[in-house]
């Protein structure tokens, strides 16, 4: 039965979109059946993967709209050995009116995955830079929640309006959702700022930081020219091997039985979800 995990940042360009490919990808290439979900109007995954969003008929804005769809029918199978999605198509932009005028507008999403939920072993959904209805229907319907954070002046500014709405979702409409952790995206070592952002992370974070951060590297405007993951485009890479001990850590948390070794990402009592403190 898998486990959902959302990816959430309402700032944008942060790697949202790279880390659901890449931690997907990872989780797929261990063998573990995963779905990615393009939850983002801007389709920005779904063009990752290769896809067309245009000339897309079905997408998740029918599987949140069409109450009759099918899920199957959404399915876009084997983009990778073990990996699917479930696209993201225009129609998705015109979604947050009508949806808020849905019935139980906040459950559509929870409702929409329930019966792929027996078929895989992690669902991963992306998510666009805003904290809208879809964002709110994301966090109700997910175990998890990873926010990277980019290593850049002003990033760590908003989290506290996150942590909030995670709060929030908590008391009304998911009171299980965990922070599986922060992921620290596009470090620069040899930057003094980005050090400083990382520390201030760590800081405020402690060991919800997922570690070591990813560092920023133009294989990723390579990998994604190429339409693929870092993980199989340079897949000696180091930020590939970070991506697949992320990968490794939500496979943990979503299987307590699972023993995959993951010796560079800290672990943490799932018990103290959401004691971080806001910013
Ligand atoms: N570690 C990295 N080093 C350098 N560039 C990166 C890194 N990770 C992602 N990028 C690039 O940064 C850009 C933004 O990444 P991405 O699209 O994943 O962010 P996002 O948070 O999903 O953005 P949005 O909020 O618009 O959906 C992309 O061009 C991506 O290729
Ligand atoms: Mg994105």
């Amino acid at each position: 039965m898998a486990r959902i995990i959302a990816v959430i940042n309402q700032k944008g360009g942060v790697g949202k979109t790279t880390a659901v490919y890449n931690i997907g990808a990872a989780a797929a290439e261990l063998g573990y059946k995963t779905l990615l979900v393009d939850l983002d109007p801007q389709a920005a995954l779904t063009a990752s993967v290769g896809l067309h969003p245009s000339r897309l008929h079905k997408s998740i804005y029918h599987l949140l709209l069409a109450k009759e769809l099918d899920p199957q029918q959404t399915l876009i199978k084997d983009i990778r050995p073990n990996l699917d999605i479930i696209p993201a198509n225009p129609e998705l932009v015109q979604s947050d009116i009508e949806i808020a005028q849905q019935i139980g507008r906040e459950y559509l999403l929870q409702e929409a995955l329930y019966p792929l939920k027996p078929d895989y072993d992690l669902i991963l959904i992306d998510n666009g830079p805003s904290l809208g209805v879809l964002t709110i229907n994301a966090l109700t319907a997910a175990d998890g929640v990873i926010i990277p954070l980019i290593c850049e002046y002003l990033a760590l500014r908003g989290m506290g309006m996150l942590i909030d709405m995670m709060r929030r979702v908590r008391e009304h409409t998911n009171p299980d959702l965990k922070i599986l952790g922060v992921l620290i995206t596009m470090y620069d070592p040899k930057s003094i700022h980005s050090r400083e952002v990382y520390q201030e992370a760590k800081n405020i974070f402690g060991s919800y930081v997922f570690e070591p951060p990813i560092p920023k590297s133009s294989r990723f405007a390579e990998a994604a020219a190429a339409q693929r993951p870092i993980i199989e485009y340079d897949p000696t890479h180091p930020a590939a091997d970070i991506y697949r001990s992320v990968a490794q850590r939500i496979i943990q948390f979503s299987n307590p039985q699972a023993t995959l070794p993951s010796p560079t990402v800290p672990s943490h009592s799932q018990e103290e979800v959401l004691s971080t403190p806001s910013t």
